[in-house]
Parts: structure tokens; C-alpha cells; sequence
């Protein structure tokens, strides 16, 4: 710094405190999501501005877990808290590890740090940590029949089980999300200590043969923790279902002519055994915590 900058550095230092020049902090990184048993590393960084540090410390919920203070030996410090593990490996200055982080971990996370005089700047920035608790399996429907015939209702449940916090439920079928009209909200059930999650999710639908255009009947049900972060979906395909058409409709009534029995169409389809192949196929996608849309 040449002479006449510092001069005018000091001229201007009265003016310069007033709006908080020196030490500071420019950004706080911290996961916003993170699923249980994940590790979380905790970013504060700095700008000195002409100070020299004398700690940096970081706090969860107004409870500190870390200091860092580099006249120190060691220079870290790392205190109880509950919900905070720290890797003894990786506890610098501008970085801080939590391992296996737990549901009591989620809270809002604290970088302070302070310069030595004669500014005694400080300064703090904060960002919250939300921790999912998965559930253990994927969603599961149920009330799934063998057959339906055309006009029946089919009335299904898709259930997820055991999150933190309860998993948001949608239905799709043929690939097209399901609107409200079809679908049944139940309360969610909570149990255990901090409490876990079950939510149920109804859809009823009338059984009509546009439904089964090609043949099958695709139901995908997702549940979604913090949309982007986690999903889990479950499909059932209902292949070659028929339908007893009402046999008095005669537009659907056809006699088969080289058959000397005469069957109509609406016999055979009456009389067609209704097969039903269902294939549950569950895919936990990968936690997208590093995704961009979360940053
Ligand atoms: C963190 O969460 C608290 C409480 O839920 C909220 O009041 C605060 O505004 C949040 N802070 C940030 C930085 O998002
Ligand atoms: C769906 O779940 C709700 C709530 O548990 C229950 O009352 C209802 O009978 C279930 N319906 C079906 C079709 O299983
Ligand atoms: C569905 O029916 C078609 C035609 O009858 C048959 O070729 C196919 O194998 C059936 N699919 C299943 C899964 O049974």
C-alpha cells in the first residue's frame, strides 16, 4: 500500500467503520437439504479487508460447536452439541465437516468471526440445514384387483411410509398426472419420537376402456421429499384387462359369422378371462443434494 492511500485510508476510516468496512464474511455454505447419515460440509469465507482474524466460530440454533482461532495451538476447538458430529479430520478455517448427520442436526447454522484490535470487526451470516429422514421403502399401493369390469371403480391407495418430513404423493396414469378429481387426501400419521411420517394417498377411478387404450393401464405413484431433493416412485401396469360390456348395447354386438355358434363380441368379451400382470418396480433415485436448483 503506497503512502499516500494509506493517508487517505486513514483520513477516510471514520467514514469507512460507519459502513462496515474490514473483516467480513462474503458467504456461508450450507447443504439445504441433506438426507440422515450424510456428511455436511460447512463453508464460511471471508474477507479480511486489512484485518488480521482472531476467531471464527460457529454456531447451531445459538449453541457454538466449533471455534477456530489461528493463535491458538491447535487452532480448532470443537464442543458438544447435540445433532452435530464433527470430523476431527476436516475442521479448518473456511471448512467444517458434520458427519452422519441426523434429523437433529436440521437448524440454522451460525458463522461468526471477529478481528483483532484495534477494529475488533465482527461479523455473522447464517443459513439453515434441513435434514430428510427417508423412508425405509418405497411407496406401496394397495387395493389393486385382479380384474375390473367396465363402469367398476377402482379404488387404490398409495402409502408412504415413515419419513421425516411426510412424503408429498402423486398418481399418474398412462404417464399424465392425476387431477384432484380423482383423488382422496387422508391425514397424515405421525409416530414415534421425533415423529415419523405415513402418508396415504386415494385415487378412484371408473374403469372405462379409453383407460386401457393399448391394452394396459400404467399407474405410477411418487412420493417426494422437498421436491428435487428425494422421490421414490412405484408403478403398477394392468395389462390386458377386459371388460364385461353391458350386452345389450348393440353397437358393440357383432355376430362372428364363420362361427356356426354365433358368439357376439360382447359374449366373448364377457366371457374373456381377465388377466392381470402387475409389475411393482420401485426406483429410489439418487439424493440430488448437490443439485443446482437446491443452490
Ligand atoms: C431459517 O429458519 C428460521 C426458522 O425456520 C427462519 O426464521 C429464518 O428466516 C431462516 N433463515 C434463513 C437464512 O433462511
Ligand atoms: C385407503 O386408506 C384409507 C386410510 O387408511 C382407508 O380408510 C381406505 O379404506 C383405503 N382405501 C383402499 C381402497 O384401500
Ligand atoms: C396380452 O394379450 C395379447 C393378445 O392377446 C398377448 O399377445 C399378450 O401376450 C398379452 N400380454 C400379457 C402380459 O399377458
Amino acid at each position: 500500500m503506497d503512502t499516500t492511500l494509506l493517508a487517505t485510508t486513514l483520513l477516510l476510516l471514520p467514514c469507512l467503520h460507519a459502513v462496515a468496512a474490514g473483516l467480513r464474511i462474503t458467504k456461508v455454505e450450507v447443504p439445504r437439504y441433506l438426507i440422515v447419515g450424510k456428511q455436511a460440509t460447512l463453508r464460511c469465507h471471508l474477507a479480511l479487508e486489512g484485518d488480521v482474524l482472531y476467531s471464527l466460530k460457529w454456531w447451531k440454533d445459538g449453541k457454538q460447536f466449533y471455534q477456530y482461532i489461528p493463535q491458538n495451538n491447535p487452532p480448532n476447538v470443537v464442543f458438544t452439541v447435540p445433532g452435530i458430529t464433527v470430523n476431527p479430520q476436516h475442521a479448518e478455517l473456511n471448512e467444517v465437516e458434520l458427519v452422519d448427520v441426523q434429523t437433529t442436526s436440521t437448524g440454522q447454522y451460525k458463522c461468526e468471526v471477529v478481528a483483532e484490535g484495534p477494529t475488533f470487526n465482527t461479523d455473522v451470516m447464517a443459513a439453515n440445514m434441513t435434514i430428510l429422514d427417508t423412508p425405509d421403502e418405497p411407496p406401496r399401493i394397495t387395493g389393486l384387483e385382479p380384474n375390473y369390469r367396465d363402469g367398476e371403480t377402482i379404488a387404490l391407495n398409495c402409502t408412504s411410509s415413515r419419513s421425516r418430513p411426510p412424503a408429498a404423493l402423486t398418481w399418474a396414469i398412462n404417464g399424465r398426472q392425476v387431477g384432484p378429481e380423482h383423488l382422496l387426501t387422508y391425514p397424515v400419521v405421525s409416530e414415534g419420537k421425533p415423529p415419523l411420517h405415513t402418508s396415504t394417498l386415494g385415487l378412484s377411478l371408473t374403469a372405462r376402456p379409453h383407460l386401457f387404450a393399448g391394452g394396459t393401464l400404467d399407474l405410477r405413484c411418487s412420493a417426494t421429499l422437498h421436491e428435487y431433493v428425494w422421490r421414490s416412485d412405484v408403478t403398477a401396469t394392468l395389462d390386458n384387462v377386459t371388460y364385461s360390456q353391458p350386452h345389450h348395447l348393440p353397437t358393440l354386438s357383432k355376430t362372428n359369422g364363420s362361427s356356426g355358434q354365433g358368439v357376439s363380441l360382447s359374449l366373448l368379451l364377457l366371457l374373456t378371462m381377465m388377466m392381470l400382470m402387475m409389475t411393482v418396480k420401485a426406483t429410489a433415485l439418487a439424493p440430488l443434494s448437490h443439485s443446482p436448483l437446491l443452490t
